[in-house]
């Protein structure tokens, strides 16, 4: 696996390796071939069957414990004022984040179900601030850790303060 030097500390993943992508693009990484570039040299619907992205659920509102952003080696997520949303453009697929959270509130998007979560993420990683440092929890995050239906009651479209 070639190594670019920036942000690669990630293995290659087995079913991207018959696929070569990496050749495609002028570092010749492969993790950062599966980033997905604002402007690529291939065009979108090629490579839109092999993108991914994790993304952040319900069960991180009102939770937030934020143990996900220290270890995100691209910086991916984004601050609303009760739960954090990770931008799918920016997101490597890297999947470290996703045992961090206590909450299991991050998930692949290849997950059946997710396609709501996916939207929010997409949605709101546009316009909240940008969030690489853990934070301190809410004070009450245990009690509404595993609680369902917390979208309907408690989602906020307003901002976090990010770092
Ligand atoms: Fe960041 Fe998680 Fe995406 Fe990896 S899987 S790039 S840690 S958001
Ligand atoms: Fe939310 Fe879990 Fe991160 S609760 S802030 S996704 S560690």
């Amino acid at each position: 696996m070639t190594i670019c030097g920036r942000a690669c500390r990630t293995p290659e993943k087995p079913r991207f390796q018959a696929f070569r992508v990496a050749r495609l693009f002028p570092c010749g990484c492969a993790v950062h071939a599966l980033r997905k570039p604002r402007k690529s040299t291939v065009s979108e619907p090629i490579l839109s069957e092999f993108w991914m992205t994790y993304v952040v659920t319900e069960a991180c509102i009102k939770c937030k414990y934020t143990d996900c952003v220290e270890v995100c080696p691209v910086d991916c997520f984004y601050e609303g004022e009760n739960m954090l949303v990770i931008h799918p453009d920016e997101c490597i697929d890297c999947g470290v984040c996703e045992p961090e959270c206590p909450a299991d509130a991050i998930k692949p998007d290849t997950e059946p179900g997710l396609e709501k979560w996916l939207e929010v993420n997409t949605e709101y990683a546009k316009s909240w601030p940008n969030i690489t440092q853990k934070k301190e929890q809410p004070p009450d995050a245990k009690d509404f850790e595993g609680m369902e239906g917390k979208f309907e009651k408690y989602f906020s479209k307003e901002p976090g303060t990010g770092d």
